[in-house]
């Protein structure tokens, strides 16, 4: 794909600095609501599987318009389609970035690997189901990290009225012995499966936890690998050598954080059997159509991309924080942290130049009502602006009388205090208001509507990502602490602290005191 134009330097961004400082900057959400009685149908928009509204958002229909405009300007819709014909967008790995594929029905794609996809998925949901049906086998461990941990895990957990009885699934990601020692204090080796999950079988978290893993299984007794442990890899040949023969592979067009839907995504095939995982990558499947082919102007994916470049770049909104109202879902703001973090938290664009602008904002939050007893006190009075985003289910799967109404009731009274705010001539009782939200709301939460509100996610962040001209499929900055660690390790070992900064030296020195006093 050519060279695409930097956003700023388009006549469409100079419009939005320009409209910013005439009205964006002024912009009251009160106002915006009195003076339009139809801003809730303007700013929402349906899409496969989830609604969204974005009224209360400070946004207004001219800089949406020029939102769109410099969409096209910078060729947003150009470079969707590059990544969803199988062009290298991924340009610092001259990788291919098609996850989607990995969500595409049979026979709906001219792309090469579709057959190769849908092998390898038949393979491991008829293992999923094979191992659903195991009776002798009652734990499952996961060991991977980062895309090869949040994705299965937030899955997991919010699937969980989904989920079969009798299995136990458990997460091993931290390289904290801690961890680890828990799980395997909990389970029998002749009764667990341990998967280890590395896209490239390298990483030294999961390769530490999964050498710990086997040489406990051995020292148990255990002797069959072959039913006990399964590798979920692109790297099927390092797998091997490791002594794992069960493997489901994958392929490098699939980025570690997008990889939920392949292989790695055996967990969650486990818990929820064969059917439930082909639902969840329909689900995702139908958000791709809607990304691909609706107008920029009914394309959610987009819609929120654009908001996000509007809040972070002219309204200068640092964080954004994630409130899950559905305890279920209380791993997707981990979850969406390394999507959108790893994605766009660079500073230059794909050729390397560095950028005149704001990129990833922090992404954090905790599930409500949770986060209403702790940090919302900030949000509601504290000096940042910081809009939320309210993930609600309109539909519970438990029958608890009461609850499910309680809890609704206060996602919208949140959005509507943020907004609203309440004047007082005291001060500390004073809320300012105009704080902006957007509110996600799902039917029921069903491995559709989970698959079609992540896959929202992920086009999302390509939007914004492709506004700013970067490369949102690579990772660089996680790579300068892996090799630092290696040499920390050896010096710990050593303690030879020669050439080291003043405060790693000192704090190796206390380490190794304190360590040898255990
Ligand atoms: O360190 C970052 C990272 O490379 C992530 O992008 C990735 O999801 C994670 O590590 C795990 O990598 P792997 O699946 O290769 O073990």
């Amino acid at each position: 794909m050519s060279e695409r134009q930097p956003c700023h330097q388009t006549a469409a961004w100079a419009a939005l600095e320009d409209h910013y400082d005439k009205v964006g900057s002024k912009f009251d959400l009160r106002d915006a609501f009195q003076s339009d009685g139809k801003r809730f149908e303007t700013f929402s928009q349906d899409a496969p599987h989830v609604f969204a509204d974005l009224s209360k958002n400070r946004i207004d229909a001219t800089a949406q318009m020029r939102l769109f405009e410099l969409a096209r300007a910078c060729g947003l819709e150009r470079h969707r389609d590059a990544m969803f014909g199988g062009e290298p967008v991924n340009n610092t790995e001259q990788r291919a970035v098609k996850h989607w594929l990995l969500r595409v029905p049979k026979g709906a794609s001219v792309d090469p690997d579709l057959a190769l996809v849908h092998e390898t998925l038949d393979a491991m949901l008829a293992y999923a189901d094979r191992v659903r049906a195991d009776s002798a086998i009652t734990d499952v461990v996961n060991i991977g990290i980062g895309g090869s941990d949040l994705g299965p895990q937030m899955a997991v957990t919010a699937l969980q009225a989904f989920a079969a009885q009798g299995k136990r699934l458990h997460f091993v990601s931290n390289i904290d012995g801690h961890e680890l020692d828990a799980v395997l204090a909990t389970v029998r080796p002749q009764s667990t499966l341990f998967l280890i999950a590395s896209k490239t079988f390298t990483t030294l978290e999961t390769m530490t936890n999964a050498r710990s893993a086997k040489a406990w299984f051995e020292a148990q007794g255990g002797s069959d690998i072959a039913r006990h442990f399964a590798a979920l890899t692109t790297n099927v040949a390092a797998a091997r050598e490791f002594g794992i023969d069960t493997t489901f592979g994958f392929w490098d067009w699939v980025g570690g954080r997008y990889s939920m839907w392949s292989a790695i995504g055996l967990p969650i095939a486990i818990a929820v059997g064969a059917q439930g995982f082909r639902d969840l990558l329909s689900g995702a499947h139908d958000m791709d159509r809607h990304f691909v082919t609706q107008p920029l102007e009914r394309n959610l994916p987009v819609r929120l991309g654009l908001l996000d470049v509007w809040n972070r770049n002219f309204h200068g909104f640092t964080s954004r924080s994630i409130a899950p109202y559905h305890s279920a879902l209380r791993r997707v703001p981990a979850f969406l942290q390394q999507l959108e973090m790893e994605s766009n938290g660079k500073r230059v664009d794909e050729q390397g130049r560095a950028l005149a602008f704001e990129t990833s904002p922090v992404l954090w939050g905790e599930p409500g009502t949770n986060g209403q007893h702790a940090y919302f006190q900030m949000l509601h009075q504290g000096t940042d602006v910081v809009p939320v985003e309210f993930i609600a289910v309109a539909r519970p799967t438990h029958k608890l009388p009461t609850h499910h109404d309680l809890l609704l009731a206060n996602a919208v009274a949140q959005a509507q205090a943020l907004m609203q705010g309440k004047a007082d001539a005291g001060g500390h009782r004073n809320f300012p208001g105009n704080r902006p939200s957007t509110f996600f709301l799902l039917d029921s939460l069903t491995p559709k509507s989970l698959g079609a509100l992540l896959a929202l996610h992920e086009h999302r962040v390509f939007v914004s990502g492709s506004i700013w001209g970067i490369n949102s499929f690579d990772q660089w900055g996680v790579e300068l602490g892996k090799v630092l660690a290696l040499d920390v390790a050896a010096r710990l070992a050593s303690g030879d602290v020669s050439g080291l900064d003043g405060s790693s030296a000192g704090l190796l020195g206390r380490l190794r005191e304190s360590m040898r006093q255990q």
